[in-house]
This record gives C-alpha cells, structure tokens and sequence, in this order.
C-alpha cells in the first residue's frame, strides 16, 4: 500500500511515518514545515515539500504517486493562537481539508485517517468521554476540527470517502529509538515543559491553576503514548481496507493524571528537581478530561501497551535530553 502523511513533518505524523516504513508501506510524506521539521521526515520516504491549500501542487503529487489512502496529520493545533487568529486556522485547518477532499474526490482516493481532538467536546458533562457525548468545543481549534469531521462526514455521503476520526487526548512520549519527538516553536505542552525545566532550560514550571475541583486543585488530563497512537492509525486503515464504515473514536488511556502527578513524576524519571510555582488558571482549561477509548478497543482492535506515565514520560526524557535543543541541536550523547 502507498500512504500520503500529511503533515508527517510534525510531531505525531512523523511517528506515523516511521511505523508505516516499519511495516514496509510505501510512504509519500507532505509537509509545508511551517511547523513541522525537514529532519523529522523519514528517510525512506518520498517527500514532497508544499501547502494543501495549493491545489495544483496536491494534484501533482497524487498523478506522480499511486495513493491508497490518506493518513492526515496537516494542521495548525494551537489552543491559544486559535483564539487570536481564528482565520488562520479556519483557512489551514478547515479550507486545507476542502481542498483536500476535492482532490481525494477528483483522484479516486476514498479513504482517509483523521487527526481530531478531544477540544471537540469542550468542557464534558461527565468522564469518561464517550464519542455519543455532546460536542461543544470552547476553542476555534476545537471547533475547525469537528467542522473537518463533518466535511468528511457529508463527503462520505456523496463521494464515498470513507474515513476514520480518532480524536486524541494528550499525545506525549517519543519513539524508543530516539530518531524523532517532540519539537515544537513555541512549546505549550505541559510534558516537554516540564523536561525542559528538568533540563535547567526554564526556571520554573507554572501550573496553571491549583484550585480546580480536583484532589490536588490541579488539572487532570488523560495522557497517550504517541506511539500507541499510531498504532490505532494503522489499525483505522487495515479497518477501512477491510470495508468499514466511517467511524469516530476517541484515543485515550482510560486514565487521569493531574498537572502535579506529572510533575512528580518527571521528577522520578529524571532524576532532577524540576522546580515548580504557582500561577494563574489558564483561560479555557477543563478541569477534568478523559476518554472512554472502549469503542475503538471494541471496533479496531486497538491495545495500547505504553500508556503508563512513567513510560511516557522516560520516552520523552530520552528524545529531549539527546536533542536538548530539538531537531535544530543535532543529537547530543
Ligand atoms: N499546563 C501547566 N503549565 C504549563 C503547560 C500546561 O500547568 O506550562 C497544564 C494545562 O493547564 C493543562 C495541562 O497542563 O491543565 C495539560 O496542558 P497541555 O497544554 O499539555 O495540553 P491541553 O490539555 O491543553 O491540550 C491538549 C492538546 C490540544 C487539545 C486539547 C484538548 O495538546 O491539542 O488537549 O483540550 F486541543
């Protein structure tokens, strides 16, 4: 099979990629590298450099390659910015898949793996979060991915794209080998935050909030293994090979962690001190989130097997403290 990574440049594409070469895929990766980085792209994989919104460059790379299915990872993801310039992702994140799907629909490719979010759900009435939950996303980065799901859902309708969408709670870790991880400009994440605190790069972690309704008054979130991740993506496509229906599922690991616990945590896998202060709630924060994965275990077969904190946490210790300064660094010993 030939797979198209959109976006396999990026923190959680190129973990795909790498997985699918593993699996002998022909890959073909996409990337504009806006956010996503040149040396994270595998080196057995075709690599085409340009926007999804350009419709003539997507045309030329689905007449030059042969594509089965489309994995798509091409995305603005930031909570925050999303906020501020909701045009921008509007325009990358739900134009982007407009003109994706009229090339998919164009070149015959009716299948395709979709990154969403748990920022489709907004704050849950309760958890765990089942996929027949209420969506009411709090933020314009929620809302243009249950928007792009529901492009593909009357696509699917009218053309026959069938699709899978996997909406991630909070992807962290790196693969054990250590080639790839995590490099965003500007971090956010609370996990390569706290590793570069660990690695005296920041002062301080802020936690954000420690009055939340929560035993610690901090925020708990459900935190996945990148690469037990993927494995639900290749899971999601031998599913539509076989003639599944188009489907949502939700990626999680059933389980909650407060901001403090991971801290706390880092600070055993480390080894180091980690100092951490108090600041204010950051605006649009749940209190609690975390997925009923039960559906796509159900449906796709799905089994994470790295989804302890530690292990998560001692994956992405190893790809931030051998890549201090991210791909930009070159690996350090
Ligand atoms: N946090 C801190 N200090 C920091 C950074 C984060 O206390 O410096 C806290 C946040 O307030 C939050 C938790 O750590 O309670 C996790 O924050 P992240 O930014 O790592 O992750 P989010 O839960 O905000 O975001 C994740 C995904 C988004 C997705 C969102 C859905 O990264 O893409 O879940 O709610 F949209």
């Amino acid at each position: 099979m030939s797979i198209l990574v959109l976006g396999g440049a990026g923190y959680i594409g190129s973990h795909a990629v790498y997985q699918l070469i593993d699996q002998n895929h022909r890959v073909v990766v996409v990337d504009s590298l806006e956010t996503g980085h040149r040396q994270a792209v595998h080196p057995d994989a075709a690599y085409y450099q340009g926007d999804i919104r350009d419709k003539q460059f997507l045309d030329d790379v689905f007449t030059k390659e042969d594509i089965d299915a489309v994995l798509h990872f091409s995305a603005n993801s930031l909570v925050g910015e999303s906020m501020q310039q909701p045009l921008k992702y509007f325009s990358n994140n739900v134009y982007g898949t407009q003109v994706l799907l009229e090339t998919m629909k164009e070149h015959n490719v009716n299948r395709i793996v979709f990154s969403s979010t748990a920022a489709t759900y907004g704050e849950p009435e309760t958890v765990p979060i089942t996929e027949d939950m209420r969506t009411n996303p709090e933020s314009t980065y929620g809302e243009t991915k249950l928007t792009m799901e529901k492009m593909m859902k009357w696509c699917a309708l009218a053309y026959g794209i069938k699709y899978v969408s996997l909406r991630y709670f909070n992807v962290a870790g790196a693969r054990k080998t250590g080639e790839i991880g995590e490099d965003h400009q500007p971090e956010t994440h609370l996990i390569p935050i706290v590793l570069q605190t660990a690695l005296e790069q920041r002062k301080a972690i802020t936690i954000f909030g420690e009055d939340y309704d929560t035993e610690d008054g901090t925020c708990i979130r459900d935190y996945i293994h990148v690469e037990d991740l993927i494995d639900a993506h290749l899971l999601a496509l031998s599913y539509l090979e076989n003639g599944g229906e188009s489907e949502i599922f939700n990626l999680g690991s059933n389980q909650g962690f407060s901001v403090k616990q991971i801290i706390d945590t880092a600070r055993k896998v480390t080894g180091k001190q980690i100092p951490a202060v108090s600041g204010e709630r950051r605006p649009g924060d749940p209190s609690v989130l975390i997925a009923s994965a039960d559906k796509a275990k159900r449906i796709l077969g799905w089994q994470p097997s790295r989804t302890s904190i530690e292990t998560i946490i001692e994956d992405a210790w190893n790809w931030h403290h051998t890549h201090p300064h991210g791909y930009d660094g070159g690996a350090e010993a």
